[in-house]
């Protein structure tokens, strides 16, 4: 009897497989009013293509070769079935207008949808003009610039050949999301670029970041609260400042921080290497089984560094504990060059002492006039394996 149910359920799904087989339709933004000429705004053509595509049933595929110039687009689900869109010949181009984006928050965003492709193109954020504009918020002028691709609460999403170029904001943001691939994704911004971030992730579980180069202003990966099962891979960072987990702790009811291997990755001129960072005074909160493995440090600043007083702008308490507790942390493999003296540094909160942090095989060199480098631990007993270099805490507590 299972066994019939079994196979009955088999057939319904090969059936569905078959008749979404033969639904799947092309939907070329060119027929939707696009004038792909680089200077016009095509966004209605772009998400009147997606509105098609999304109430076709089938797994549909948007299609845009050209050069294509855009203000915010909005591409709404839920949908009949999963979108691709083949952009392997596409070449789009932001408005440069930061008040065009008004209210949105993102220049290309993708909300409620189930199964996203996306497939190759160009995203030019055209964010020169917006880099030196006063900070955020200030003086009427724009709050918050748009991030050059948003996601949010998508499941299933893959980008595949993603080139993503001069952000207003961060290059890519996900939120609320599930089961998201991220491969052979380039950022491309300068390094004076303010709060460009190559790829911020969120709330959000099964996520893998496999080959990456990412040069920007700001953080290379960031992962935010309620990250989950997250697995980054062969990514080359600088200029930018790094790696981060974090930072948590800023906001009440963060979700826990829950698994994320960070391998094989090379970071070069960067700010940071391999970065947790908490605020202090934060409400309470946890991050758990955080792992760098295999990293070469080509001169990064503070190449190993745990931050739990992280507060940039002096925007918190000071001298107050942070409560968001770390544990299960290992750093192993971590080879290359400090372009600062402290080149590992475990700071962690009197309130909630960093506990199981293991330092495995780390050889750190800083060459300056003022001797090698040297490592300082605060409330947090790491166990040592193999060499670590500069000797992990072993003077400083
Ligand atoms: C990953 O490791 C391989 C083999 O050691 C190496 O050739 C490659 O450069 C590494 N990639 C990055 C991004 O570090
Ligand atoms: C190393 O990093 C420092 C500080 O970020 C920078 O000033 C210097 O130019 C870098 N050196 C090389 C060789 O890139």
């Amino acid at each position: 009897m299972k066994s019939i149910l079994i196979q009955a359920a088999w057939f319904c799904i090969l059936l569905a497989s078959f008749v979404t087989g033969l639904h799947a339709a092309f939907f070329d933004v060119m027929k939707f009013g696009a004038k792909g000429d680089g200077k016009a705004d095509d966004s209605k053509a772009f998400t009147g293509a997606w509105g098609a595509a999304c109430k076709a049933p089938g797994a549909n595929t948007i299609t845009a070769a050209g050069k294509f110039m855009a203000g915010p687009i909005w591409f709404q689900g839920p949908c009949k079935g999963p979108i691709t869109i083949d952009a392997q010949k596409m070449n789009l181009l932001a408005l440069p207008d930061p008040f065009a984006f008004k209210g949105h928050g993102g220049w290309v965003t993708f909300s409620q949808v189930i199964g996203v492709t996306i497939n190759g193109g160009i995203f030019d954020g055209n964010g020169a003009t917006t880099w030196n504009l006063p900070d955020c918020g200030k003086n009427g002028h724009i709050c918050p610039l748009p991030a050059n691709l948003q996601f949010n609460a998508v499941t299933g999403l893959r980008l595949i050949g993603l080139t993503n170029r001069n952000s207003k904001q961060f290059h890519l943001r996900i939120g609320s999301s599930k089961d998201v691939t991220i491969e052979r994704y380039t950022v491309d911004a300068p390094g004076n670029s303010p709060n460009t971030d190559g790829v911020h992730i969120g709330q959000t579980s099964k996520v893998s970041i496999i080959g990456a180069t990412i040069k920007t202003g700001d953080d290379c990966v960031s992962l935010g609260d309620g990250v989950q099962d997250v697995h980054v891979e062969k990514v080359t960072c600088g200029p930018g400042h790094g790696l981060a987990i974090g930072s948590l702790g800023k906001y009440p009811n963060e979700k826990p921080v829950l698994g994320v291997t960070v391998k094989n990755c090379t970071l070069t001129n960067t700010l940071n290497g391999a970065r947790i960072k908490t605020w202090p005074g934060s409400p309470v909160g946890s991050a758990t089984n955080m792992h760098f493995e295999d990293i070469i440090m080509n001169n990064v600043s503070n190449p190993i560094l745990i931050d739990q007083q992280y507060c940039p702008w002096n925007q918190c308490k000071a001298g107050l504990a942070s409560k968001v507790k770390l544990s299960g942390i290992g750093f192993k493999n971590i080879k290359g060059t400090s372009s600062s003296k402290m080149a590992m540094k475990i700071d962690c909160s009197p309130a909630v002492p960093c506990q199981g942090v293991v330092m495995n095989d780390i050889n750190l060199i800083y060459k300056g006039k003022d001797g090698s480098a040297v490592s300082k631990c605060t409330n947090v007993k790491p166990s040592i394996i193999g060499k670590v270099v500069p000797a992990a805490c072993s003077v400083h507590k």
